[in-house]
Protein backbone atom coordinates (compact mmCIF):
# COMPACT_ATOMS: atom_id res chain seq x y z
CA UNK A 1 0.00 0.00 0.00
CA UNK A 2 1.75 3.13 -1.22
CA UNK A 3 0.25 6.81 0.53
CA UNK A 4 1.31 9.77 -1.41
CA UNK A 5 0.59 13.31 -0.92
CA UNK A 6 -1.06 14.96 -3.46
CA UNK A 7 -2.98 18.02 -4.57
CA UNK A 8 -6.89 17.38 -4.47
CA UNK A 9 -7.11 20.01 -6.84
CA UNK A 10 -6.03 17.74 -9.63
CA UNK A 11 -9.16 15.26 -8.34
CA UNK A 12 -11.77 17.88 -8.42
CA UNK A 13 -13.37 18.98 -12.19
CA UNK A 14 -13.91 21.81 -10.52
CA UNK A 15 -9.89 22.05 -9.98
CA UNK A 16 -10.35 23.22 -6.26
CA UNK A 17 -8.60 21.54 -3.14
CA UNK A 18 -5.22 21.61 -0.73
CA UNK A 19 -3.15 18.99 -0.40
CA UNK A 20 -3.78 15.74 1.21
CA UNK A 21 -2.59 11.66 1.50
CA UNK A 22 -3.89 9.70 -1.17
CA UNK A 23 -3.72 5.62 -2.36
CA UNK A 24 -5.04 3.93 -5.68
CA UNK A 25 -7.03 0.67 -5.18
CA UNK A 26 -6.91 -1.47 -8.08
CA UNK A 27 -8.43 -4.92 -6.28
CA UNK A 28 -11.19 -5.63 -3.57
CA UNK A 29 -8.33 -7.08 -1.66
CA UNK A 30 -6.50 -4.09 -1.60
CA UNK A 31 -9.63 -1.67 -0.69
CA UNK A 32 -9.76 -4.11 2.58
CA UNK A 33 -6.49 -3.81 3.27
CA UNK A 34 -6.99 0.08 3.09
CA UNK A 35 -9.74 -0.22 5.19
CA UNK A 36 -8.29 -2.13 7.57
CA UNK A 37 -5.36 0.43 7.78
CA UNK A 38 -7.65 3.43 8.33
CA UNK A 39 -9.30 1.55 11.05
CA UNK A 40 -6.17 0.92 12.49
CA UNK A 41 -5.38 4.31 12.07
CA UNK A 42 -8.56 5.79 12.74
CA UNK A 43 -8.56 7.37 9.82
CA UNK A 44 -11.66 8.95 8.26
CA UNK A 45 -11.53 7.66 4.31
CA UNK A 46 -13.04 9.31 1.28
CA UNK A 47 -13.41 7.91 -1.91
CA UNK A 48 -12.59 9.28 -5.31
CA UNK A 49 -13.69 8.87 -8.75
CA UNK A 50 -12.88 11.19 -11.46
CA UNK A 51 -13.91 14.22 -8.99
CA UNK A 52 -16.42 15.37 -11.20
CA UNK A 53 -19.58 16.33 -8.65
CA UNK A 54 -17.06 17.45 -5.84
CA UNK A 55 -14.73 20.24 -4.29
CA UNK A 56 -12.40 20.32 -2.01
CA UNK A 57 -11.08 22.28 1.15
CA UNK A 58 -8.06 23.19 2.74
CA UNK A 59 -8.56 21.07 6.27
CA UNK A 60 -8.11 17.70 4.62
CA UNK A 61 -5.27 16.19 6.96
CA UNK A 62 -7.60 13.62 8.79
CA UNK A 63 -8.73 12.11 5.58
CA UNK A 64 -7.05 9.30 3.68
CA UNK A 65 -8.07 9.50 0.30
CA UNK A 66 -8.83 6.30 -1.75
CA UNK A 67 -8.68 6.49 -5.28
CA UNK A 68 -11.11 3.59 -7.19
CA UNK A 69 -9.34 2.00 -9.96
CA UNK A 70 -10.85 -1.55 -9.56
CA UNK A 71 -11.41 -2.00 -13.37
CA UNK A 72 -13.30 -5.12 -15.65
CA UNK A 73 -16.81 -5.60 -17.38
CA UNK A 74 -19.07 -9.03 -17.74
CA UNK A 75 -21.86 -9.86 -19.33
CA UNK A 76 -24.74 -12.60 -19.10
CA UNK A 77 -27.37 -12.75 -21.61
CA UNK A 78 -31.04 -14.45 -20.86
CA UNK A 79 -32.76 -14.23 -24.09
CA UNK A 80 -33.43 -10.38 -25.16
CA UNK A 81 -32.06 -9.22 -21.72
CA UNK A 82 -28.21 -8.67 -21.23
CA UNK A 83 -26.92 -8.11 -17.56
CA UNK A 84 -24.09 -5.97 -17.42
CA UNK A 85 -21.64 -5.78 -13.95
CA UNK A 86 -19.00 -3.47 -13.98
CA UNK A 87 -16.55 -2.60 -11.90
CA UNK A 88 -16.73 0.44 -10.13
CA UNK A 89 -13.42 2.13 -11.04
CA UNK A 90 -14.76 1.92 -15.16
CA UNK A 91 -15.73 5.68 -16.52
CA UNK A 92 -19.24 5.03 -16.61
CA UNK A 93 -19.21 6.51 -20.00
CA UNK A 94 -17.04 3.77 -21.47
CA UNK A 95 -19.94 1.68 -20.42
CA UNK A 96 -22.71 3.44 -22.06
CA UNK A 97 -20.35 3.37 -25.41
CA UNK A 98 -19.76 -0.06 -25.42
CA UNK A 99 -23.11 -1.30 -24.52
CA UNK A 100 -24.55 1.24 -27.24
CA UNK A 101 -21.43 -0.48 -29.87
CA UNK A 102 -22.94 -4.22 -28.47
CA UNK A 103 -26.48 -2.92 -29.52
CA UNK A 104 -27.90 -2.62 -25.97
CA UNK A 105 -30.93 -0.79 -25.15
CA UNK A 106 -31.51 1.13 -21.89
CA UNK A 107 -28.44 4.15 -20.82
CA UNK A 108 -28.25 5.71 -24.41
CA UNK A 109 -29.90 8.83 -23.27
CA UNK A 110 -27.09 8.45 -19.89
CA UNK A 111 -24.45 9.09 -22.63
CA UNK A 112 -21.48 11.20 -21.88
CA UNK A 113 -22.32 12.09 -18.44
CA UNK A 114 -19.22 12.27 -16.64
CA UNK A 115 -17.63 9.87 -13.66
CA UNK A 116 -16.87 6.36 -12.45
CA UNK A 117 -19.37 3.94 -12.42
CA UNK A 118 -19.07 3.09 -9.04
CA UNK A 119 -20.31 6.99 -8.32
CA UNK A 120 -23.47 6.84 -10.73
CA UNK A 121 -25.83 5.02 -7.68
CA UNK A 122 -24.94 7.37 -5.03
CA UNK A 123 -26.61 10.21 -7.16
CA UNK A 124 -28.70 7.56 -9.32
CA UNK A 125 -27.23 9.24 -12.24
CA UNK A 126 -30.18 11.34 -14.76
CA UNK A 127 -30.53 12.87 -18.29
CA UNK A 128 -33.11 12.91 -20.55
CA UNK A 129 -35.74 11.30 -19.21
CA UNK A 130 -33.80 8.23 -18.42
CA UNK A 131 -32.28 7.75 -14.73
CA UNK A 132 -29.79 4.85 -13.46
CA UNK A 133 -32.94 3.29 -11.32
CA UNK A 134 -34.59 2.25 -14.82
CA UNK A 135 -32.33 -0.44 -15.60
CA UNK A 136 -30.12 -0.88 -12.29
CA UNK A 137 -30.58 -4.47 -10.87
CA UNK A 138 -28.55 -4.58 -7.80
CA UNK A 139 -24.87 -3.63 -6.80
CA UNK A 140 -21.96 -5.35 -4.69
CA UNK A 141 -20.71 -3.24 -1.79
CA UNK A 142 -18.10 -3.27 0.76
CA UNK A 143 -19.84 -2.70 4.25
CA UNK A 144 -17.08 -0.48 6.13
CA UNK A 145 -18.43 -1.57 9.91
CA UNK A 146 -17.91 -5.07 9.09
CA UNK A 147 -15.77 -5.37 5.91
CA UNK A 148 -18.06 -7.67 4.50
CA UNK A 149 -19.12 -7.70 0.82
CA UNK A 150 -22.89 -7.29 0.20
CA UNK A 151 -25.32 -7.70 -2.42
CA UNK A 152 -27.98 -4.52 -2.78
CA UNK A 153 -30.97 -4.53 -4.85
CA UNK A 154 -32.75 -2.05 -6.29
CA UNK A 155 -35.42 -1.66 -3.74
CA UNK A 156 -32.85 -1.79 -0.63
CA UNK A 157 -30.92 1.35 -2.85
CA UNK A 158 -34.52 3.42 -2.03
CA UNK A 159 -33.53 5.72 -5.42
CA UNK A 160 -34.99 8.78 -5.66
CA UNK A 161 -34.03 12.08 -7.97
CA UNK A 162 -30.70 12.37 -7.72
CA UNK A 163 -30.64 10.55 -4.18
CA UNK A 164 -30.05 7.12 -2.99
CA UNK A 165 -30.17 5.11 0.56
CA UNK A 166 -26.10 5.60 -0.05
CA UNK A 167 -26.38 9.33 0.21
CA UNK A 168 -27.99 8.89 3.84
CA UNK A 169 -25.65 6.54 4.66
CA UNK A 170 -22.54 8.62 3.89
CA UNK A 171 -19.06 6.46 3.93
CA UNK A 172 -20.56 3.29 5.12
CA UNK A 173 -20.69 1.40 2.27
CA UNK A 174 -18.24 1.47 -0.72
CA UNK A 175 -19.11 0.57 -4.23
CA UNK A 176 -17.13 -2.20 -5.73
CA UNK A 177 -19.09 -2.92 -8.97
CA UNK A 178 -22.75 -2.35 -10.42
CA UNK A 179 -24.82 -4.92 -12.71
CA UNK A 180 -27.77 -3.25 -14.71
CA UNK A 181 -30.36 -4.83 -17.23
CA UNK A 182 -29.90 -3.69 -20.72
CA UNK A 183 -32.41 -4.94 -23.60
CA UNK A 184 -31.22 -6.54 -27.18
CA UNK A 185 -34.73 -4.96 -28.15
CA UNK A 186 -35.15 -1.56 -29.72
CA UNK A 187 -36.71 0.54 -26.82
CA UNK A 188 -35.99 4.22 -27.50
CA UNK A 189 -36.88 6.83 -24.78
CA UNK A 190 -37.38 10.21 -26.67
CA UNK A 191 -39.88 11.59 -24.71
CA UNK A 192 -37.24 14.96 -23.48
CA UNK A 193 -36.14 17.20 -25.53
CA UNK A 194 -34.46 17.55 -28.12
CA UNK A 195 -34.52 13.43 -28.61
CA UNK A 196 -38.50 14.42 -29.07
CA UNK A 197 -37.18 14.89 -32.39
CA UNK A 198 -35.69 11.52 -32.95
CA UNK A 199 -40.16 10.10 -32.46
CA UNK A 200 -41.16 8.60 -35.71
CA UNK A 201 -38.00 7.89 -37.50
CA UNK A 202 -36.23 4.67 -37.88
CA UNK A 203 -33.41 5.35 -35.82
CA UNK A 204 -30.06 3.40 -33.89
CA UNK A 205 -28.86 3.57 -30.62
CA UNK A 206 -25.74 5.21 -31.65
CA UNK A 207 -28.23 8.25 -33.12
CA UNK A 208 -29.49 8.66 -29.79
CA UNK A 209 -26.17 8.90 -28.25
CA UNK A 210 -24.65 11.04 -30.97
CA UNK A 211 -27.85 13.68 -30.29
CA UNK A 212 -27.02 13.11 -26.62
CA UNK A 213 -23.61 14.27 -27.01
CA UNK A 214 -23.99 17.25 -28.93
CA UNK A 215 -26.99 18.78 -26.59
CA UNK A 216 -24.43 17.61 -23.56
CA UNK A 217 -21.34 19.40 -25.54
CA UNK A 218 -23.37 22.23 -26.91
CA UNK A 219 -25.23 23.09 -23.77
CA UNK A 220 -22.39 21.80 -20.45
CA UNK A 221 -19.19 23.11 -20.66
CA UNK A 222 -16.31 20.66 -21.41
CA UNK A 223 -14.60 20.52 -17.56
CA UNK A 224 -11.03 20.08 -19.55
CA UNK A 225 -11.50 23.62 -20.33
CA UNK A 226 -13.70 25.42 -17.87
CA UNK A 227 -13.59 23.58 -14.47
CA UNK A 228 -16.56 23.26 -13.43
CA UNK A 229 -18.91 20.07 -12.01
CA UNK A 230 -21.60 19.83 -13.90
CA UNK A 231 -24.96 21.28 -12.58
CA UNK A 232 -24.69 22.06 -9.34
CA UNK A 233 -27.98 22.43 -7.60
CA UNK A 234 -31.01 20.15 -7.58
CA UNK A 235 -33.66 21.08 -9.00
CA UNK A 236 -36.38 21.78 -6.72
CA UNK A 237 -39.56 20.03 -6.21
CA UNK A 238 -42.09 21.47 -5.26
CA UNK A 239 -46.32 20.63 -4.41
CA UNK A 240 -49.10 22.19 -6.32
CA UNK A 241 -50.15 24.74 -4.08
CA UNK A 242 -46.32 26.43 -4.09
CA UNK A 243 -46.54 26.11 -8.01
CA UNK A 244 -49.63 28.00 -8.04
CA UNK A 245 -48.06 30.50 -6.02
CA UNK A 246 -44.71 30.86 -8.51
CA UNK A 247 -47.29 30.93 -11.42
CA UNK A 248 -48.74 34.22 -9.67
CA UNK A 249 -45.38 35.76 -9.41
CA UNK A 250 -43.88 34.31 -12.23
CA UNK A 251 -46.98 33.37 -14.88
CA UNK A 252 -44.30 31.86 -17.69
CA UNK A 253 -42.38 29.68 -15.22
CA UNK A 254 -41.85 26.09 -16.27
CA UNK A 255 -42.55 23.52 -14.36
CA UNK A 256 -43.12 19.93 -14.97
CA UNK A 257 -44.82 17.00 -13.34
CA UNK A 258 -42.96 15.34 -11.47
CA UNK A 259 -43.34 12.04 -8.71
CA UNK A 260 -46.32 14.09 -7.01
CA UNK A 261 -44.94 17.29 -7.62
CA UNK A 262 -43.62 19.41 -9.67
CA UNK A 263 -39.84 19.71 -11.03
CA UNK A 264 -38.76 23.76 -11.38
CA UNK A 265 -35.88 24.15 -13.78
CA UNK A 266 -33.24 25.47 -11.13
CA UNK A 267 -31.06 27.03 -14.21
CA UNK A 268 -34.61 29.23 -14.43
CA UNK A 269 -35.23 30.24 -11.32
CA UNK A 270 -31.28 31.49 -11.32
CA UNK A 271 -31.67 33.52 -14.92
CA UNK A 272 -34.86 34.84 -14.09
CA UNK A 273 -35.44 35.24 -10.25
CA UNK A 274 -31.76 35.13 -9.05
CA UNK A 275 -31.10 37.02 -12.72
CA UNK A 276 -27.32 35.30 -12.17
CA UNK A 277 -27.24 34.02 -15.45
CA UNK A 278 -23.28 34.40 -16.94
CA UNK A 279 -22.93 36.09 -13.80
CA UNK A 280 -18.98 36.29 -12.48
CA UNK A 281 -18.12 37.39 -8.75
CA UNK A 282 -13.53 36.99 -9.46
CA UNK A 283 -12.75 33.71 -10.51
CA UNK A 284 -16.62 32.38 -9.86
CA UNK A 285 -19.30 32.48 -12.20
CA UNK A 286 -22.69 30.94 -13.66
CA UNK A 287 -22.15 29.02 -17.29
CA UNK A 288 -23.62 31.90 -20.16
CA UNK A 289 -25.66 28.85 -21.27
CA UNK A 290 -26.43 27.09 -18.49
CA UNK A 291 -26.43 28.68 -15.82
CA UNK A 292 -27.01 25.64 -13.76
CA UNK A 293 -23.83 25.05 -13.83
CA UNK A 294 -20.60 27.26 -11.77
CA UNK A 295 -17.68 27.35 -13.08
CA UNK A 296 -13.92 28.34 -11.78
CA UNK A 297 -12.50 30.53 -14.25
CA UNK A 298 -9.38 30.42 -12.66
CA UNK A 299 -7.95 29.68 -8.84
CA UNK A 300 -11.30 30.32 -7.17
CA UNK A 301 -11.49 28.66 -3.90
CA UNK A 302 -13.94 26.61 -2.22
CA UNK A 303 -15.66 29.35 0.23
CA UNK A 304 -15.58 31.67 -2.71
CA UNK A 305 -17.94 28.83 -4.57
CA UNK A 306 -19.78 28.77 -1.44
CA UNK A 307 -20.21 32.22 -1.20
CA UNK A 308 -21.37 32.76 -4.27
CA UNK A 309 -23.84 30.18 -4.10
CA UNK A 310 -25.51 31.31 -0.93
CA UNK A 311 -25.72 34.69 -2.82
CA UNK A 312 -28.07 32.95 -5.56
CA UNK A 313 -29.83 30.47 -3.07
CA UNK A 314 -30.57 33.54 -1.17
CA UNK A 315 -31.72 35.59 -4.04
CA UNK A 316 -34.11 32.79 -5.20
CA UNK A 317 -35.14 32.09 -1.34
CA UNK A 318 -36.17 35.91 -0.67
CA UNK A 319 -38.04 36.10 -4.22
CA UNK A 320 -40.04 32.25 -4.36
CA UNK A 321 -39.90 30.98 -0.56
CA UNK A 322 -37.58 28.04 -2.77
CA UNK A 323 -34.54 26.72 -1.29
CA UNK A 324 -32.18 25.37 -3.36
CA UNK A 325 -30.37 22.25 -2.30
CA UNK A 326 -27.10 21.87 -3.50
CA UNK A 327 -26.03 18.62 -5.64
CA UNK A 328 -22.18 19.12 -5.60
CA UNK A 329 -20.16 17.70 -2.19
CA UNK A 330 -17.49 20.34 -0.52
CA UNK A 331 -15.05 18.07 1.81
CA UNK A 332 -12.85 19.35 3.92
N1 LIG B 1 -33.28 27.03 -18.53
C1 LIG B 1 -33.28 28.40 -18.40
N2 LIG B 1 -32.16 29.08 -18.77
C2 LIG B 1 -31.05 28.47 -19.26
C3 LIG B 1 -31.04 27.05 -19.38
C4 LIG B 1 -32.17 26.36 -19.00
O1 LIG B 1 -34.25 29.01 -17.98
O2 LIG B 1 -30.09 29.17 -19.59
C5 LIG B 1 -34.49 26.30 -18.12
C6 LIG B 1 -35.38 26.08 -19.32
O3 LIG B 1 -36.71 26.23 -18.89
C7 LIG B 1 -35.13 24.62 -19.66
C8 LIG B 1 -34.91 24.04 -18.28
O4 LIG B 1 -34.17 25.05 -17.58
O5 LIG B 1 -36.20 24.02 -20.31
C9 LIG B 1 -34.20 22.72 -18.24
O6 LIG B 1 -32.91 22.85 -18.79
P1 LIG B 1 -32.09 21.56 -19.29
O7 LIG B 1 -32.93 20.70 -20.17
O8 LIG B 1 -30.76 22.04 -19.81
O9 LIG B 1 -31.85 20.66 -18.01
P2 LIG B 1 -31.69 20.96 -16.44
O10 LIG B 1 -32.96 20.63 -15.76
O11 LIG B 1 -31.09 22.30 -16.19
C10 LIG B 1 -31.02 18.46 -15.89
C11 LIG B 1 -29.92 17.75 -15.16
C12 LIG B 1 -28.66 17.67 -16.04
C13 LIG B 1 -29.02 16.92 -17.31
C14 LIG B 1 -30.17 17.68 -18.02
C15 LIG B 1 -30.67 16.97 -19.26
C16 LIG B 1 -30.32 18.18 -12.79
C17 LIG B 1 -29.86 18.89 -11.56
N3 LIG B 1 -29.63 18.43 -13.90
O12 LIG B 1 -30.59 19.82 -16.07
O13 LIG B 1 -27.68 16.94 -15.31
O14 LIG B 1 -27.91 16.81 -18.17
O15 LIG B 1 -31.29 17.81 -17.13
O16 LIG B 1 -31.41 15.85 -18.88
O17 LIG B 1 -31.29 17.41 -12.73
C18 LIG B 1 -25.78 17.06 -13.83
O18 LIG B 1 -26.45 16.42 -13.02
O19 LIG B 1 -24.61 17.45 -13.58
C19 LIG B 1 -26.39 17.43 -15.12
C20 LIG B 1 -25.75 18.20 -16.01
Amino acid sequence: MEITSVSLKNYSSLRIGGEGAMVVVRTTAALVEVLMYAKKENKDVYFLGTGTNTYFGENLDELLFVKIAIKGVSFEEKDDEVFVTAYAGEVWDDLVRFSVEKGLWGIENLSFIPGIVGAAPVQNIGAYGVELKDVFVSLLAIDRTTLDMVEINKSACDFGYRDSFFKKEYGRYIIVSVTVKLSKKSSPKLTYKPLDSLIGKEITLQDIRDLVIQTRTAKLPDWHEHANAGSFFKNPIVTTSVVQELRDLYPEIPALEFEGGYKIPAAWLIEHVAQMKGVRRGDVGTWPTQPLVLVNYGDATANEVDSFAAEIKEKVHTKTGVLLEQEVNRVG
